[in-house]
């Protein structure tokens, strides 16, 4: 395959709908800096032409692309390899093709959440104590296999549907631990960190119906919900003397491991790239 530097490198998110991406913009940025000759282009994909269009990235010349709503788990049937990461939460959020032309698909949510806690809070230890996920969707596998990897000893998942957060439970086995909806308030008690993974809170969306009373003070409060950047569970969190941590870092850190494998680059993510999608949001 021809490097980077002598052909028109080509990668884009596939979704339906994907305007309102921000990841064009964030990752033509980036291609500028590096100067890579390029685009990243949104792809409008219906899920019935998804076979289709992740086939032809390689005759297009595509090094890759990410995979967004609602294609997730339905691209992992079509790629040749799907690598035990993304088996494991069940979603594919990011397609490489390799030289020969196959497709290997991994997850790159996990490390973006894990990678933006950290960054944002560094004193924050997942094996300290309990952590609270509110949600059981995609985003929530992903998170919840972050925090067990990184060895959080209890991870207690509270889901409006009950049955997702029991499948979800069963599949990751301890320290996953359903917990009733009724009872989101007592989950709270003791955590060190409190993830909203549901789209409560974003624009267009009501806020998520979970008062803080129970939460320690000294808990660390994320929301993977980034437009707006903060929603109204982090402003609650703020005001009472909780560590934030919003979502847009999940995203950004997620374009790491996306651009070693596409273009073998290890790009920073700087405060300008961030203000960047900052400024739109
Ligand atoms: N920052 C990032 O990089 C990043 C990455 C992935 C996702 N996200 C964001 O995370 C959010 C969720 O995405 P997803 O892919 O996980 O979606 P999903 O798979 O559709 O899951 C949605 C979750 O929200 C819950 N929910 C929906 N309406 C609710 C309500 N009225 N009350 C309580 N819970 C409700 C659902 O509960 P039920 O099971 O009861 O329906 C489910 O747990 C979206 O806003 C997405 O943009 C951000």
């Amino acid at each position: 395959m021809a490097s980077t530097s002598d052909r028109f490198v080509l990668a884009g998110v596939m979704g339906w709908p994907v305007m309102h991406s921000r990841s064009p913009l964030l990752h033509n940025y980036l291609m500028k800096r590096h100067g890579l000759v390029g685009a990243y282009v949104p792809l409008a994909i219906p899920p019935e032409k998804l076979q289709g269009a992740l086939r032809g990235l390689a005759p297009l010349g595509f090094s890759g692309c990410n995979i967004t709503i609602p294609h997730k788990s339905h691209a992992m049937a079509v790629v040749d390899v799907v690598d035990p990461t993304a088996q494991r939460i069940g979603a594919i959020s990011c397609v490489v093709v390799r030289p020969d032309g196959s497709l290997f698909g991994t997850n790159n949510d996990a490390f973006g959440f894990m990678q933006n806690v950290l960054q944002r809070q560094p004193g924050w230890r997942a094996d300290a104590g309990p952590v609270a996920v509110i949600g059981a969707g995609g985003g929530a596998r992903a998170v919840i296999y972050a925090l067990a990897e990184r060895g959080a000893p209890e991870i207690r998942v509270v889901n409006r549907t009950p049955e997702r957060a029991e499948t979800l439970a069963r599949g990751f086995g301890s320290p996953v631990t359903p917990v009733d909806w009724s009872e989101r308030e007592r989950a709270l008690e003791g955590v060190t960190l409190l993830v909203n993974t549901t789209s409560q809170g974003m624009v267009g969306h009501p806020p998520l119906d979970l008062p803080l009373d129970a939460l320690p003070t000294t808990a660390v409060v994320s929301d993977i919900v980034y437009v707006p950047l903060e929603t109204p569970l982090l402003a609650a969190a703020r005001q009472r003397g909780n560590p934030t941590v919003d979502g847009l870092g999940m995203l950004l850190h997620q374009l790491r491991p996306a651009w070693q494998a596409w273009f073998s680059i290890d790009p920073e993510i700087t405060p300008e790239l961030r203000a960047t999608v900052e400024a739109t949001l």
